[in-house]
């Protein structure tokens, strides 16, 4: 949903900003632009991708500068609407992830009184607005202009008269600053500025930061001066590096033994579990999430309900805020986001806020917008630059296995010898996941026989089902080819009409308590000419009798057999896509964290 960089220090701001850039493509790509503070604000932005600028822009000296990477909500992908967007002078540039609302409005106002816009973006009010409250700061120019905004927005702002300032502000889209040896970064996730920093201020809400060469200083909206805490992030920088691997999607799925190692690090020993907090007596839970981490809470409604016994509903974040929900003062409601920072789910969990709930999150990056307004669990997948998520969903299953068991054990309703012995069982996740990627050259060669397919089908039952809906979504984002998920008992009732002859089905038929049932599904399809690819434990020996093709993962207890499903997905997935020659990291249209509603 668009990134925003910045730089300010010692070194020359254009291969830095690059740099930045880079990192944070992943929150938009359709265009791509910077401007440095040389003589005067210098300016280049293109429609494509940051190499396509790169190629394209002079050599600029300076020191200063700032870039955005674009996903566009208004306006089309064009060098005209790319940013940084100028004042009508050309001295005030601005970049911005969000969205201002009012913009419609303050566009005919500043037209009305002379000024000339040149997008069809509601970011180019902002330095419109600046320059029509310039008095010679830019500090209290954007602060001025920032008080007649509605919306959301994280800026940066610069202007000619003031080549060693940067100006930056946020408001319901996620602004971090780095401190680093020669400089002083701006960005939209801490992931961008790793390489140089890991010192960090997170900027929270109706605060106006200015960073210049002897420091950054943060106040409110109003100008009160505010005390921001310098925090160290622990993420490795290598890690949001490719490292050798040719997509970040591949290189993120064979991190997964290491990441889920790490999710338990800490949290579960011979006792149980201890997610190191107090959970709350609750009578019902609601989760809340969007996409891969809604999939993720299907699942967690069916752990959790098995082990702690509590009714558990699960919405779609975007839908839940609209519905004037039910919700009892005291009822749990947990949000699972990778970013920390989707707006709908943001939104949701403030809702619930003011019903009285209790709130928890789940989340994965930390300093994110949801880490600031509600207890939270780490999921420790580190950084996750390919769009479509992967690491993080498989740590998210692990921490709601986890949160169930500890559940359950706090409500008394699982025993310490059911609970221990599940921990053996989730102590064996990691290595089970190293085995199944063992196995991605023959996941590989299965997908190549489908790289072709028109669509694709996946069924599961059970706490399969959310997976199977994950595996489909996996496959549509990077692969573009149609697919749907469901749940293969209801094959009967619609989705057996998509069947014809050859049409991929992809049937998660592990060993659980309804094993059965999906072997008479597979029948269902198959009787009407599907081309059926089993997902079976590797004891199995009925499974070939039933299918054309099998993908084996290791013998595994049932609650833990989806996660090792969801890795042979991801990679089936992953190599569908690659034999196509898709963009897997940047699927079109896509921007991974959707900080906009
Ligand atoms: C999945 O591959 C997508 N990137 C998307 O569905 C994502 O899961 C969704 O936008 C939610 O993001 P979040 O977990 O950061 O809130």
């Amino acid at each position: 949903m668009c990134g925003i960089v910045g730089y300010l220090g010692t070194s020359e701001a254009m291969p830095v900003l690059f740099n930045l850039l880079k990192r944070l493509e992943y929150r938009g790509y359709d265009s791509a632009g910077i401007a440095i503070m040389n003589e005067s604000v210098e300016t280049f932005k293109t429609r494509g991708s940051v190499d396509d600028l790169r190629s394209i822009a002079p050599d600029i000296k300076g020191c200063t500068g700032i870039g955005h990477t674009r996903w566009a909500t208004h306006g089309k992908p064009s060098s005209e609407n790319a940013h940084p967007h100028c004042d009508c002078t050309g001295s005030i540039a601005v970049v911005h992830n969000g969205i201002i609302e009012n913009y419609i409005e303050i566009k005919g106002k500043l037209i009305d009184s002379g000024h000339e816009f040149r997008s069809e973006t509601d970011t180019e009010v902002l330095p419109h607005l600046i320059e029509e409250y310039y008095d010679g700061d830019l500090e209290s120019s954007v602060q001025n202009a920032l008080s007649v905004v509605r919306g959301s927005y994280a800026l940066a702002a610069v202007s000619a008269d003031d080549p060693d300032k940067i100006v930056v502000a946020r408001k319901d889209s996620p602004l971090v600053l780095g401190l680093g040896d020669g400089g002083f970064f701006v960005a939209s996730d801490v992931s961008a500025i790793l390489k140089y920093t890991k010192n960090v201020i997170f900027m929270d809400d109706e605060e106006i930061g200015t960073i210049k060469k002897d420091g950054i200083s943060i106040t409110t909206l109003k100008g009160v001066p505010v005390e921001k805490k310098i925090e160290m992030i622990e993420w490795d920088p290598e890690s949001a590096e490719k490292s050798g691997y040719e997509h970040f999607m591949l290189k993120e799925i064979f991190e997964q033994p290491d990441i889920i190692r790490e999710t338990f690090s800490g949290r579960i020993s011979a006792d149980g579990v201890d997610l190191g907090l107090t959970l709350p007596d609750v009578k019902r839970i609601t989760i809340i999430a969007c996409g891969t981490s809604y999939h993720a809470g299907l699942f967690g409604r069916y752990v959790i309900e098995r082990f702690a016994r509590i009714p558990v509903d699960v919405e779609i974040a975007s839908e839940f805020r609209y519905t004037d929900p039910i919700l009892d003062c005291g009822d749990l409601v947990i949000a699972i986001t990778q970013s920390g920072e989707t707006a709908d789910t943001l939104a949701a969990i403030r809702e619930s806020e003011s019903k009285g709930c209790e709130k928890l999150g789940i989340v994965n990056v930390p300093g994110s917008s949801i880490t600031r307004e509600s207890q939270c669990i780490f999921t420790r997948a580190g950084p996750e630059v390919g769009v479509a998520a992967t690491k993080s969903f498989t740590s998210q299953l692990a921490v709601l296995l986890l949160l169930a068991v500890q559940l359950g054990r706090q409500r008394k309703v699982l025993s310490t010898a059911d609970a221990n012995e599940f921990v053996y069982e989730l102590k064996q996740m990691s290595g089970n996941i190293q085995r199944v990627l063992n196995d991605a050259p023959q996941i590989k060669e299965c997908a190549e026989l489908f790289a072709g397919a028109d669509q694709c089908m996946f069924m599961g039952r059970g706490a399969n089902y959310p997976i199977a809906l994950e595996g489909a979504l996996k496959l549509k984002e990077i692969s573009y080819i149609p697919a749907e998920g469901f749940p293969a008992g209801e094959l009967k009732h619609g989705p057996l009409s998509l069947i014809y002859d050859g049409v991929p089905v992809v049937a998660i038929a592990t060993e659980d308590t309804v094993y059965d049932k999906v072997l008479g599904n597979i029948k269902e399809v198959k009787a009407r000419g599907a081309t059926v690819i089993g997902i079976a434990n590797e004891s199995d020996t009925e499974i070939e009798k039933y299918v054309d093709y099998v993908i084996r993962i290791p013998d595994a207890n049932q609650w833990i057999a989806p996660v090792l499903s969801s890795v042979v997905l991801q990679l089936f997935a992953y190599y569908i896509a690659y034999y196509r020659g898709c963009e897997i990291d940047k699927p079109r249209n896509l921007a991974k964290s959707v900080t906009v509603e």
